[in-house]
């Protein structure tokens, strides 16, 4: 199988290295080409002008784009401009790919009360930010290509330390009262990618990307205080984060057969914590 990993950053790199080793093709579409691993295609381009030709031998495509700011305007151009760009692209090149994945974001969903979410929970963002993903969601569902959008939830990994250097500094809070956290590790991440896009024999329109655990977030910062070896963090208020307050089920990707390396925090942040895995620039 061909695939295009459009904005190939961290994530898309994790899964182009993943297809690669199960024997696929991978052409990997960023500015900053050069940065991506050998054994990758290159293909330098800027989602939000006009694209270079794409390939028109893709089997499926993966969009993995991430705007480097978090504007209203950034997230039109990258995600609903960048991808009305690349199906564009397609078109004109004659590809027809099996599979257009989506790599968006469980904050779609508005939902600030603690309540369960899962794909079938109507899409009301409370961000404008959120409202462009929706727009771009609905872009794909409108397209004549088969398509598949991944909601994810906030991905943690090799890396990404910003919650543990809180904890280290003593500087995280266990917000008061309690607000669930939606978590996926960027591994599982990536293989959910592999999986749906090389295993699945007929995907559905929508899956959530999340583990098997949406927990307090005081919990969280708890255990990582106690695995540092730093005073637990204190109770505080909660200053409203961008994943409101929901928690997120993770049922239809496991009906789909896929099993997570790892299933809660713990696994993912013991992992990291033996720093295990890079970041990819
Ligand atoms: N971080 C989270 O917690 C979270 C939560 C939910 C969903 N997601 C989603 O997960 C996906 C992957 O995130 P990530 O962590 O892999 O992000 P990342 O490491 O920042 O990678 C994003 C890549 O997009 C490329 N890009 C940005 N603007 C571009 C443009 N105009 N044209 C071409 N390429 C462009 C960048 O490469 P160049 O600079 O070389 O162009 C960058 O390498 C994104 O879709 C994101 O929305 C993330």
């Amino acid at each position: 199988m061909k695939v295009l990993i459009a904005g190939c950053g961290d994530l898309g790199t994790e899964t182009g290295l993943r297809l690669l080793r199960d024997g696929h093709d991978v052409v990997g579409l960023r500015r900053r080409a050069e940065r991506l691993p050998s054994g990758f295609e290159r293909l330098a381009g800027d989602l939000g002008d006009a694209l270079p030709p794409l390939p028109h031998d893709v089997d499926a495509v993966v969009f993995a784009a991430a705007p480097g700011q978090r504007s209203v305007s950034a997230y039109r151009r990258v995600y609903h401009d960048g991808l009305a760009g690349v199906l564009d692209g397609l078109q004109r090149a004659g590809a027809s790919p099996q599979r257009v994945l989506f790599v968006s974001s469980t904050a779609v969903y508005g939902v600030d009360d603690g309540s369960w979410v899962d794909e079938t929970t109507p899409t009301r963002p409370n961000s404008d930010t959120g409202r462009v993903l929706v727009e771009a969601e609905q872009l794909l569902f409108e397209a004549p290509l088969p398509g598949t959008v991944f909601r994810l939830a906030g991905i943690y990994g090799p890396g990404r330390t910003r919650l543990l250097d809180q904890v280290r500094a003593g500087e995280a809070v266990a917000p008061q009262p309690p607000v669930h956290t939606n978590r996926i590790h960027r591994d599982d991440a990536a293989e959910a990618i592999v999986h749906l896009l090389t295993r699945v024999a007929d995907p559905a329109e929508v899956y959530l990307g999340v583990d098997e655990a949406p927990v307090d977030r005081g919990e969280v910062v708890r255990w990582l205080a106690d695995q540092l070896g730093v005073p637990p963090p204190p109770e505080g208020a909660h200053q409203r984060s961008r994943g409101g307050d929901k928690r997120c089920r993770n049922d239809r990707l496991l009906a789909t057969g896929f099993a997570f390396a790892y299933p809660t925090y713990r696994e993912g942040y013991a992992a990291v914590l033996r720093g295990e895995g890079v970041r990819h620039p």
